[in-house]
């Protein structure tokens, strides 16, 4: 029998009956329906999709087709009405409310259209909040949190408030605190939507540079610039995959010219 020790820095999955670890979720027939009336909306239709450990992928799709409730399910802030979602192995589906909100604290980091910071709270603090509802606090939260505001290219803005930023800095401090659980995947919801071109390009630079370093990330655009930095693109019609494409590195990647082989 092997007792797990915690720290480990590889990409190892914390949910233990996950196998295979190169896959971090599996979509099979999920459905999403809602109830609108005597009528029934099916917001997804049977989803089929497997997303690799360390892939990024954009999705996209016309008002109405599912992404959002894809983004939702994908993130665990709802379970499908039918079908498997496996997250590190483990089935959505069966889960518990509690479980449910326990899984998005310890594997899921979360990147929204209006950065949704607390404007009450500092850079700092805004990045530890996460940490603050898995129970670490005090100077281990703090020194964290300034480490991530380090990674955001924020370390000389630990003391300012949201209001005391720009759009762009905004953005880089709620991606410094959807890291700051470590999670196996990152979820974005229009992440540049709010951001003129070259800001939103710098986040999607971030962005590039947290996939090269391993993390798995899933966002929602509808904008072909901002879905070009993905290595794949994911486009939804009437609740259900229309098509998954491969792009070729993105220039602004830092390992561009140099991937060889
Ligand atoms: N809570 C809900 N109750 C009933 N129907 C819903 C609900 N949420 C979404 N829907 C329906 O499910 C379908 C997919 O909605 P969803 O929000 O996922 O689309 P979307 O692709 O994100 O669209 P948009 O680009 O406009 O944000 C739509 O037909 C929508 O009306
Ligand atoms: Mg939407």
């Amino acid at each position: 029998m092997s007792t797990m020790t915690q720290q480990s820095d590889t990409e190892a999955p914390s949910i233990p009956h996950a196998e295979g670890t190169d896959l971090v979720i599996r979509l099979e027939q999920v459905w999403k329906t809602y109830q609108m009336g005597d009528q029934d909306v099916n917001a997804l239709a049977g989803v089929d999709l497997t997303i690799k450990r360390g892939s990024f992928w954009a999705i996209s799709g016309s008002s109405g087709s599912g992404k959002s409730t894809m983004l939702n399910l994908l993130g665990c802030l709802d379970r499908p009405t039918k079908g498997t979602y496996l997250l590190e192995g483990r089935n959505i589906a069966d889960t518990s409310d509690d479980e449910l909100s326990d899984i998005r604290l310890k594997h899921l980091g979360f990147v929204f259209q209006n950065f949704h910071l607390i404007p009450q709270l500092t850079v700092q603090e805004n990045i530890a909040l996460p940490l603050f509802y898995q129970g670490i606090i005090g100077a281990d939260a703090s020194e964290q949190a300034a480490k991530l505001a380090t990674r955001v290219g924020l370390g000389d803005r630990l003391e300012h408030r949201p209001t005391e930023l720009s759009g762009g800095q905004q953005q880089r401090v709620a991606i410094a605190r959807a890291l700051s659980n470590n999670p196996s995947v990152l979820l974005a919801d229009e992440p540049t939507g709010n951001l003129d071109t070259a800001t939103g390009n710098s986040i999607m630079e971030l962005l590039g540079e947290l996939h090269a370093q391993g993390k798995t990330i899933i966002m929602v655009t509808h904008e072909p610039d901002i879905a070009a930095h993905a290595d794949y693109e994911l486009v939804m019609r009437d609740g259900n995959i229309e098509s998954i494409s491969e792009n070729p590195p993105h220039p602004s990647r830092s390992d561009h010219g140099g991937h060889g082989s």
